[in-house]
């Protein structure tokens, strides 16, 4: 539970706000490269922590996040025309480069518009083109070093990147990203009127999925359903913190999922074994009442094939069945398809896909949810610390200090993933093993 003001300060985001301030202290995604592929292309509007830009890419492939109002008498340069040196304003011509420098003004003779161009010049923020994204830097300090996030350092072959819109605060939506818990229920699937693994209830069930020969990747989706109560354990590092948690086995063995949390708005997300995908999303508010979750899935040491980018791309786990504009085919205002009958025979939400599951129970919390009525339990952990974390964020940027990570771009090259601990074995004496990208012993809390 927070106070008012603690969920005031946590979800908003504005440029005079203290969590758009922690925001800004970070690179934010601000459109995926596709999104203005072609070299002179056309421009597009993009809107992020409450403000509104300009992108497009130059004859030259340059990209770059101007200003939307002309300075000359404010039309809006969406409607510019895309032209060697830059986006032309379509109402009188004055020119404009992806620095925001204005390199023409044909209105005027060229004496006077040399004097007039400095004046002219727009706002434009510092990109950087990292892992399919083109990225922002919106603070008003000079921009920090790029994070060394996995997915934007391997080769392009061996990832794929995408976005979905969430119609709801950004806070709350990281939150479901965290909540492990959920899992039991939320994903779970029906079949004769019990809870079973959702990968059991398709059409053709796993040969594996029951008995002896069951392997752990398999068999974790059902002890997520049987186990409804995980136990936790938190590891802060220089850029977040490891969440851990446990079920049961089929043994005394415990069933560990390990979720990232990266300052201020990344998290990889669990249900990895070594060598196999890793996935993760980034949560970037457009307004205080949407965000763009940004989905990433990639292999580290290999390249990944066309079917599953494919399969990806269509809608399949953290990714969303989405259409031309990157909005989610079941959405608010669709009630997610919701399909009772499906709830009472074969999805506990009756809606498919586990993306939308995830997107739907947290727009049904409100646009913002209200933190001050809320009864959480020990399954809360995860949301209590990434509460903690980001408002430390906060008190650190009205203290005047950079918030955690922001100048720690290495402590970004980290992974999530699943793990097993034998009776008796020490999760903390395990994870270095799983996780050697934990150089420095975390600091158990
Ligand atoms: S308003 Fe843009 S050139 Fe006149
Ligand atoms: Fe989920």
């Amino acid at each position: 539970m927070l106070t008012a003001e603690e969920n005031e300060t946590l979800t908003r985001t504005g440029p005079d706000t203290l969590m758009g301030r922690v925001m800004r202290s970070y690179w934010q995604p601000a459109l995926l490269a596709r999104e203005v592929q072609e070299p002179g292309g056309p421009p597009v509007r993009v809107k992020i922590l409450g403000e509104e830009f300009i992108a497009f890419r130059d004859t030259e492939g340059q990209a770059g996040l101007i200003d939307p109002r002309c300075p000359h008498r404010g039309a809006d340069l969406f409607f510019g025309r895309n032209e060697k040196g830059g986006l032309r304003c379509a109402y009188h011509g004055w020119q404009f480069a992806t620095s925001g420098a204005c390199i023409d003004i044909p209105t005027s003779p060229p004496d006077i518009g040399a004097r007039i161009k400095p004046k002219a010049a727009i706002r434009s923020l510092p990109v950087a083109e990292r892992g399919d994204i083109i990225w922002a830097w919106m603070g008003a300090t000079a921009p920090e070093p790029f994070p060394q996030l996995e997915f934007t350092t391997v080769p392009a072959a061996n990832r794929y990147v995408s976005k979905k819109l969430q119609q709801c605060n950004w806070a709350q939506a990281v939150e479901g990203g965290l909540d492990t818990a959920h899992f039991s229920y939320l994903h779970a699937g029906i079949r004769d009127d019990e809870r079973i693994s959702m990968l059991a209830a398709g059409p053709k069930p796993n040969p594996l999925a029951t008995g002896q020969n069951e392997p752990p990747q398999i068999a974790s989706f059902r002890w997520m359903i049987e186990d409804s109560m995980p136990r936790f354990s938190v590891f802060d590092h220089d850029a977040g913190f490891l969440i851990c948690a446990a079920r049961k086995t089929d043994d005394d063995s415990q069933y560990w999922r390990c979720t990232q949390f990266l300052m201020p708005n990344h998290s990889l997300a669990p249900g990895s074994w070594p060598g196999g995908l890793q996935q993760g999303q980034t949560w970037v508010p457009i307004d205080d009442h949407h965000c763009w979750i940004y989905c990433f899935a990639w292999y580290p040491d290999r390249p990944m094939a066309d079917d599953e980018r494919r399969r990806l791309s269509r809608g399949f786990g953290i990714f969303a069945e989405i259409d031309q504009g990157f909005v989610p085919v079941r959405r608010r205002e669709n009630l997610y398809l919701l399909d009772r009958h499906k709830q009472k025979t074969s999805a506990f939400t009756g809606i498919d896909g586990i993306s939308e599951q995830d997107a739907a129970i947290a727009d049904s919390q409100g646009y913002i949810h209200d933190r001050t009525r809320e009864l959480l339990g020990q399954t809360d952990l995860g949301v209590v610390k990434f509460r903690r974390t980001v408002l430390a964020g906060a008190d650190a940027v009205k203290a005047g200090h950079a918030p955690r990570g922001a100048r720690s771009p290495a402590a970004y090259a980290v992974h999530s993933g699943d793990l097993i601990t034998a009776a008796g074995e020490e999760l903390a004496g395990v994870l270095p093993t799983r996780f050697p990208h934990l150089e420095a012993a975390p600091h158990h809390r």
